[in-house]
């Protein structure tokens, strides 16, 4: 959680980082702020509060020259959000300045031990840091005191660091959370997503673990940087090429984000096949197909909504491929003890590839001496890196922090795997999944019955959602859209178990929501939701055409059984999509919540 960037070149580096904010905030968006190096004063000028960044950009004074700035927006992990709290902090002597993303484990040791005569102004761990690096600097150089405080602490950090005393260097380390550095023809910027280089840099590259660099004016004028290991040997990586252009991280006329997400999943699937055809054929990595094949069985771990697609997967492997699998809970997964198989395989499901609770589980099963893979659609992500292989989602970037298009993404290319990993193709893929895109179209042109339906009878207290087998995975992940966008208390349920408690809840009026897309279970979910109706409940039901009765009220067209989630989900992200609209919720950013989740 958190975003943080640094810039130092030739440009207002202040606007840089106002820039770099508004692309970052969807990592948090508690508070923000701002420090910068006034060249007129010779002195660092800071802004910083509690809200959004437009409020910032709003306040801030332009008149300033500087070239040299940091700037952060907050998801709130010590201390709440408020003024104080906000980054960036300062060193007690006011020399530092630092923004930082992670959680500094031992900083109530660190403080009793360096720092007892410290007067703290946050309540946060990353004033520490700062501190610490103005203690070590009385006896060393600046670089020397960043370094021994690193040697000190223990935790995640990407941070950033001025020093009053060297305005013309910026100051930079990382330990498990992400940090980028990108080079342009007018400056070097840092950042935790690359989507804060956009516009300033031609070439970027994700910056390893346990490093220190140090941005600085060469004697010709030349904005050059040094990355150091832990020991303060150089470390040179490879640079990418910056693909992303800023077009493709505008809301491209949409109200938001999330809208703009949806509308976008047909071309989602239909990139992600191209990308993984090769002369019409589907084609994964020989070498992760040998894995999976010579696997006993594949354990999927995930969170959130990439752990929903990850129960699809499970599907689809089991019924397509024919692999064993099953899912966790990254969470969860260091606490069950599982008795694994003898030949197992790690599969991570990631839209960020950032997430820390899969990190930790990554870590953990590599000790272990299993293979990896993951699922992401950050390349360039920690997950990506650090497992032994990665498929992309090529989803393109997901701005708005409920996950739609990544969760579609995800299960076309779990699709396209355990298809190509079966034996006895059960249908043409390629065929099914552009039928499926063409079915998407059809629901978001004719959206506005979804609103309708919303405005008269969704925007409730609370609301359920049921369904069975497959559609049961869609309930969970329609329910948490719901209620992480519009607050409406909403819970997904296999549709058997209502009466084994929850039916306790169904009264006059309550909206049931019944996703119907396979045979097999048509006649019996219609039984619960017959049930539930005859206690009030108001029911809406969204099937597949084949499976439909004329009184549904959204019923989509007919596609391959066993890729219904793909579909069903997309009438789900909409009801919750016009939940939000009609209560005035902020759409793109719900309360509380960050789209990448980097603490555990
Ligand atoms: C956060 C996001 C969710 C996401 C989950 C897992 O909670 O708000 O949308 O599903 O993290 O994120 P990941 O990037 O690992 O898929």
């Amino acid at each position: 959680m958190c975003g943080i960037v640094g810039y130092l070149g030739n440009n207002k580096a202040s606007e840089v980082i106002l820039s770099g904010l508004e692309k970052l905030e969807y990592r948090g968006y508690d508070s923000c702020g701002i420090c910068f190096f006034d060249v007129a004063q010779e002195a660092f000028v800071t802004y910083k509060d509690i809200g959004r960044v437009f409020h910032l950009v709003n306040d801030f004074n332009y008149q300033y020259e500087n070239h040299l700035a940091i700037g952060h927006t907050r998801w709130a992990t010590h201390g709440k959000p408020n003024q104080l709290n906000s980054h960036p902090h300062f060193s007690q002597n006011k020399r530092f300045a630092i923004v930082h993303n992670g959680v500094i484990e031992n900083y109530r040791e660190l403080t009793k031990k360096y720092l007892p005569e410290v007067h703290f102004i946050s309540e946060t761990d990353t004033e520490v840091i700062v501190n610490m690096i103005e203690l070590f600097v009385k006896d060393m150089t600046v670089e020397e005191a960043i370094r021994k405080t690193l040697s000190l602490i223990e935790g995640s950090y990407a941070l950033l660091v001025i020093d009053t005393h060297h305005p013309e260097c910026l100051y930079a380390a990382k330990n498990k959370s992400p940090l980028l550095i990108g080079t342009g023809k007018n400056g070097i910027t840092l950042a935790s997503d690359i989507m804060a280089l956009v516009g300033y840099a031609d070439q970027y590259m994700p910056i390893g673990d346990k490093t220190f660099t140090v941005c600085k004016k060469d004697d010709y004028g030349h904005y050059i940087f040094e990355i150091y290991d832990i020991i303060g040997l150089p470390i040179h990586g490879d640079f990418l090429r910056m693909d992303l252009i800023l077009d493709e991280i505008g809301k491209a006329g949409y109200s938001h984000y999330m809208l703009k997400e949806i509308c976008e999943q047909p071309s989602v699937i239909r990139n992600i096949m191209e990308k993984y055809l090769s002369y019409d054929k589907f084609t994964i990595n020989p070498e992760i197909l040998h894995l999976l094949k010579s696997c006993d069985r594949i354990y999927i771990l995930a969170a959130g909504t990439s752990m929903h697609a990850g129960l699809v997967g499970k599907y689809l492997f089991e019924n397509i491929a024919k692999i064993p699998c099953e899912v966790n809970i990254a969470s969860e997964f260091a606490y069950n003890s599982l008795l694994l198989t003898k030949n197992p395989v790690f599969i991570f499901i990631s839209q960020s590839g950032e997430t820390a609770d899969l990190r930790a589980c990554l870590v953990k099963v590599r000790e272990l001496g299993y293979k990896t893979l993951t699922i992401t659609n950050v390349l360039t992500s920690t997950l990506a890196r650090e497992a032994d292989y990665y498929l992309e989602i090529f989803a393109g970037p997901e701005i708005a922090v409920a996950s739609t298009k990544a969760y579609v993404g995800q299960i076309v290319l779990l699709a396209i795997l355990s298809y190509c990993l079966s034996e006895n193709k059960p249908f043409d893929l390629k065929l099914e999944l552009s039928k499926i895109a063409v079915a998407m179209e059809a629901i978001i042109e004719n959206r506005d019955v979804i609103h309708t339906l919303v405005k008269e009878r969704i925007v409730k207290r609370n609301c359920f959602y049921i369904g069975r087998g497959l559609d049961y995975y869609t309930c969970l992940e329609a329910a948490l859209k719901l209620k992480e966008i519009s607050y409406i208390q909403t819970e997904g349920f296999a549709a058997g178990e209502l009466k084994h408690g929850t039916i306790a809840l169904i009264e006059e009026g309550v909206p049931v929501i019944g996703i119907i897309s396979q045979h097999a279970i048509n006649n019996s979910t219609r039984a619960n939701i017959r049930e539930v109706m005859a206690r009030g409940a108001n029911k809406i039901i969204i099937s597949l055409n084949r499976v439909s009765d004329p009184s549904d009220e959204i019923i989509l067209m007919n596609i391959e059984e066993m890729l219904s989630p793909i579909l069903t989900v997309v009438p789900t992200q909409l009801i919750a999509f016009f939940a939000a609209l009609e209560l005035g919720k902020d759409i793109d950013k719900p309360r509380n919540l960050a789209k990448s989740v980097t603490v555990e």
